[in-house]
C-alpha cells in the first residue's frame, strides 16, 4: 500500500524492565501471564532465568524454535499443557504423546485436507450472515460485544462442519468457568507446584468439566444410536473418529476417547479463530485506510456477489491483514515443552526437566527480527515480504509435526468470514477503550472488545 498511511501502534504490553522476583512474577502472573514475560525476550534468542539448576528457558529465535518443534523434539514433551488440560481433554490428540498421539493425528487429518475445505465455505458465509442479522436488527453504529459474537459463530461452524451441534451457552458458561481457574493452574504449573495443592476456583472447573464431558457425551450416544437405526450419518469429523483404529493394537475409540477428541476439537476450534476475528476487526476499526483498502479489493474480487470458495485465493490483502492481526495479537500467545533428556540446542545445553516457553507473542515482536515491532503494517506480509520471512520467526499456528491441524480451516474460515462482513458492515471502535491484550486461555482483549457497528 501506499506509505502515506499514518503509522498506527495498537495497545501492546510493555514489558517489566527489570527481571521480576519471585512475588512480582507471581502477581504479574496473575494479573496478565504476558506481563510477566521477561523484556529480554523480546531482545535475546536464548534467556535462562533461575540460576543453578534452571527451569525457565525462554527461546524465541528462529533457529532455536526449530531445534525445539522439529530436530530434537523427541528430547520434549508438553508435559505442562498436558498437566493443565488433562482433567478436561483427557488423552485426545491435544494431549497424548508419541504412538497414542501419532494415530489420533492421522485418523482426523482427513477432515482437514486444504482441497477438501473449500466445500465448507457456504456455511462459513452463512453464519457471518447470522451474525450480521443480529447486528441488523439494532439501531445503526450501536456497541456490539464483538468478542462474544465470534465465539458464538466460530462454536456454530464447529457445530456445522466437523462434529454434531451442541449447546453453545451452556459450553459458553462451562467454559467460563473453567478459564476463570486456568491462569491459576498455569502459574502453578510455571513454577512445578506440586498437583495436590488447591488453588482458588478449582471446585467450580471440576463442575465445569463434569458439564462439558456430560454434554460431548450425549451426543456421542446420539450418534451412536443414529449409526444404529441404519440412519444417514453425516459425513463429518465424528465419523472418521469412530471409524478410526489404533495401528498397533486394532482397537477403535472407547467412548472417553470420542469425548477427548469431541471436546479438545470443540475448544482448539472456536476460540482461537474467534480472537483471530476480534482482533482483526478492531484493528480495522482503527485503520480506515486499511479497512478501504480491502472493502475495494473484497467488491473487485467478487463483483458483490456472495463470497464463494473461488474467491479466497483472490483475498491477497484480506489474507495480509489476518497475518499481521495474528502477529500482534496471536491467538495462542504462548507454548512450551519440557526437555525429557539433557539436549543441546544451537548453542546451549538444556537440562532434563527443563521448562522451554516459546512465548509466540514476543516472538513476534522480537526487537531484533522485526522492524517498528509493535506497529500495525499488513505491508511486512505482503507476498514478496513473506517469501523471504523465516519459517519459524511467524508461527500462530506452532510448528513441527504438532503445528496446529486445524490452519487451513481457520485460514479460510476468518477469510471467509471477514469478507463477509466487510462486504456490508462497517466498524468504529469505541473512544476510550483500546484493550490490552491478555493471555488467558487463548488471547482476549481486557475489558472484552466492544466496537460499534454500522450495517448496510
Ligand atoms: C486462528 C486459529 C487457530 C490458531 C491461532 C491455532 C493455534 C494452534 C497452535 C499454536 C497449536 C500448537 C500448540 C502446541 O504445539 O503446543 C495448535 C494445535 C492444534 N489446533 Fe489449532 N489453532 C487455530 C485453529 C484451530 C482449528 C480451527 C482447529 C480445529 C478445527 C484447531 C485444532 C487444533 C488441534 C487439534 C491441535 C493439536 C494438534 C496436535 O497436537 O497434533 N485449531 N493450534
Amino acid at each position: 500500500m501506499a506509505a502515506a498511511i499514518p503509522r498506527f501502534i495498537p495497545p501492546h504490553i510493555v514489558p517489566p524492565s527489570r527481571p521480576l522476583g519471585r512475588l512480582g512474577f507471581v502477581a504479574a502472573f496473575l494479573r496478565n501471564p504476558l506481563e510477566a514475560v521477561p523484556r529480554a525476550a523480546f531482545e535475546e534468542d536464548f534467556v535462562a532465568l533461575g540460576g543453578e539448576g534452571v527451569s525457565r528457558i525462554w527461546v524465541t529465535s528462529p533457529a532455536l524454535v526449530k531445534a525445539v518443534l522439529l530436530d530434537e523434539r523427541d528430547k520434549f514433551q508438553k508435559i505442562t499443557q498436558i498437566r493443565l488440560l488433562r482433567p478436561l481433554l483427557g488423552k485426545g490428540i491435544l494431549t497424548s504423546e508419541g504412538a497414542d498421539w501419532k494415530w489420533q493425528r492421522q485418523a482426523s487429518a482427513p477432515m482437514f485436507r486444504p482441497q477438501d475445505l473449500a466445500g465448507f465455505v457456504p456455511t462459513f458465509v452463512r453464519v457471518a450472515e447470522d451474525v450480521m442479522k443480529k447486528w441488523r436488527a439494532a439501531p445503526p453504529g450501536s456497541t456490539q460485544r464483538i468478542d462474544l459474537d465470534m465465539t458464538r459463530a466460530t462454536f456454530e461452524v464447529v457445530s456445522a462442519t466437523l462434529l454434531p451441534s451442541a449447546d453453545a451457552p451452556a459450553f459458553e458458561r462451562a467454559m467460563g468457568l473453567f478459564q476463570k481457574s486456568g491462569t491459576w493452574g498455569q502459574l502453578y504449573a510455571a513454577m512445578n507446584m506440586p498437583r495436590w495443592v488447591p488453588h482458588p476456583g478449582i471446585l467450580a472447573a471440576k463442575r465445569a468439566i463434569a458439564v462439558m464431558r456430560g454434554a460431548v457425551a450425549q451426543m456421542i450416544h446420539a450418534r451412536r444410536r443414529l449409526q444404529q437405526d441404519a440412519a444417514v450419518e453425516p459425513d463429518d469429523l465424528m465419523r472418521r473418529l469412530i471409524a478410526a483404529h489404533d495401528p498397533e493394537s486394532g482397537q477403535s475409540m472407547n467412548d472417553e476417547q470420542l469425548i477427548d477428541n469431541a471436546l479438545t476439537f470443540y475448544l482448539a476450534g472456536h476460540e482461537t479463530t474467534a480472537k483471530a476475528l476480534t482482533w482483526t476487526l478492531y484493528l480495522l476499526a482503527r485503520s480506515p485506510d486499511w479497512t478501504a483498502a480491502l472493502k475495494e479489493e473484497i467488491a473487485h474480487v467478487t463483483g458483490g456477489a456472495p463470497i464463494a470458495a473461488s474467491h479466497i485465493e483472490g483475498f491477497v490483502r484480506v489474507r495480509q491483514v489476518l497475518r499481521e492481526s495474528m502477529r500482534l495479537y496471536p491467538p495462542v500467545p504462548m507454548m512450551s515443552r519440557q526437555a525429557v533428556a539433557d539436549v543441546r540446542i544451537g548453542e546451549h545445553d538444556v537440562k532434563a526437566g527443563a521448562s522451554i516457553l516459546m512465548p509466540i507473542y514476543a516472538i513476534h515482536r522480537h526487537r531484533r527480527r522485526w522492524e517498528d515491532p509493535d506497529a500495525f503494517d499488513p505491508d511486512r506480509f505482503s507476498p514478496e515480504r513473506e517469501a523471504q520471512m523465516p519459517r519459524y520467526q511467524f508461527m500462530p499456528f506452532g510448528a513441527g509435526p504438532r503445528v496446529c491441524i486445524g490452519l487451513s480451516f481457520a485460514m479460510l474460515e476468518a477469510t471467509a468470514m471477514l469478507a463477509t462482513m466487510l462486504q456490508k458492515v462497517r466498524f468504529e471502535a469505541v473512544e476510550g477503550h483500546d484493550p490490552l491484550p491478555m493471555a488467558r486461555v487463548t488471547l482476549a482483549p481486557r475489558g472484552g472488545m466492544p466496537l460499534r457497528v454500522f450495517t448496510a
